[in-house]
């Protein structure tokens, strides 16, 4: 079964074919309204569940529309509401659900929950975040890097701040599409040792970089993310400001970079904390191009899991 579960389990030719389709599938739909079906329809015919256990906009609305566009239907269901949260399992969950619908895309906390669903289901399960990963925004990030400024190989990605889920698919992608990747960050806050020994084990560098100025050095993309994640508790957030505040991405910091570097963040960001209004908004920034390829690399992603 073709589950996209995460960056670094899928091979290297399977996520670079579905990036070029990913771009491919945008440039034919330019001019069209967002209603509009695309002219080939993978998914007539298919129903996808779509699952939240943490809140959403953009994996949620993305799906939703990307789903709708290849012909397909949805159901966007909570966590909570389902019986998830209330004692049954997730294998028979996904047993069950497996009966109803095509593909099931969840948003959930602990990566065994993902894992679980995907061993029992018998239709494909994709990774909308976990506490872990975020496969589906990296690739979105990929295909925004390109777009702007053609092949990610070889580059250099210098992430500041929290070495969270989506830092850690920032690792798996560097390892897979051959760039390298620069953290810095508070050690306590250092991205995950199997991350990194995943991305070095493909031949790129990655280092890990304290003093923000000079890890941005050279820098052809800038990101960053929220201080506090969704499955932090709100009681680490004082803390982790602390720890954060000088990984700030601000005018100064990015006057290291590259003239011509990109920005990104995943959003929804806290405006002047973990970046600045100037730098979200500034000539660097491609943070809503980023939002809107969601939506094209998650079509292509699930064309992909439909064997298309
Ligand atoms: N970037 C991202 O996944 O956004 P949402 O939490 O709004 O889905
Ligand atoms: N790191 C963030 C990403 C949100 C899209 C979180 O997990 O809350």
């Amino acid at each position: 079964m073709p589950n996209f579960l995460d960056i670094h389990t899928t091979s290297a030719e399977d996520l670079r074919h579905m990036i070029d389709s990913a771009r491919a599938m945008k440039d034919a739909r330019k001019g069209r309204s967002k209603g509009e079906l695309d002219d080939d329809l993978p998914l007539a015919g298919k129903m996808v569940a779509l699952i939240f256990e943490k809140p959403s906009t953009r994996t949620r609305v993305s799906f939703d529309v990307g789903v709708r566009q290849m012909g397909g239907q949805t159901m966007v269901l909570s966590g909570k509401e389902m019986q998830l949260g209330h004692g049954e399992t997730i294998a028979d969950t996904a047993r069950v659900l497996s009966r109803y619908v095509d593909m099931i895309m969840i948003r959930t906390f602990e990566e065994a929950t993902l894992q679980e669903m995907a061993e029992y289901a018998s239709v494909p399960v994709i990774n909308g975040l976990t506490n872990r990963t975020h496969p589906c925004q990296i690739m979105a990030d990929i295909v925004t890097y390109e777009e702007h400024r053609g092949p990610i190989r070889g580059r250099k990605v210098v992430w500041s701040g929290d070495g969270n889920n989506v830092c850690a698919s920032f690792l798996h992608a560097a390892g897979q599409f051959g760039f390298d990747f620069t953290f810095t960050g508070p050690q306590v806050l250092d991205p995950e040792r199997e991350w990194i020994d995943f991305a070095r084990s493909k031949g790129v560098n990655v280092e890990i970089e304290r003093d923000p100025a000079k890890a941005v050095s050279g820098a052809d993309l800038v990101v960053t993310d929220t201080w506090v994640s969704m499955h932090d508790p709100e009681s680490a957030k004082e803390r982790r400001h602390n720890l954060l505040r000088a990984y700030q991405v601000n005018e100064e910091l990015m006057s290291h970079a590259k003239p011509d570097a990109l920005f990104m963040h995943c959003l929804p960001a806290h405006r002047n904390d973990e970046a600045t209004s100037a730098v979200m908004d500034g000539p660097h920034s491609v943070i809503f191009d980023e939002a809107e390829n969601r939506l094209h690399a998650q079509k292509a992603v699930m064309r992909w899991c439909f064997g298309k």
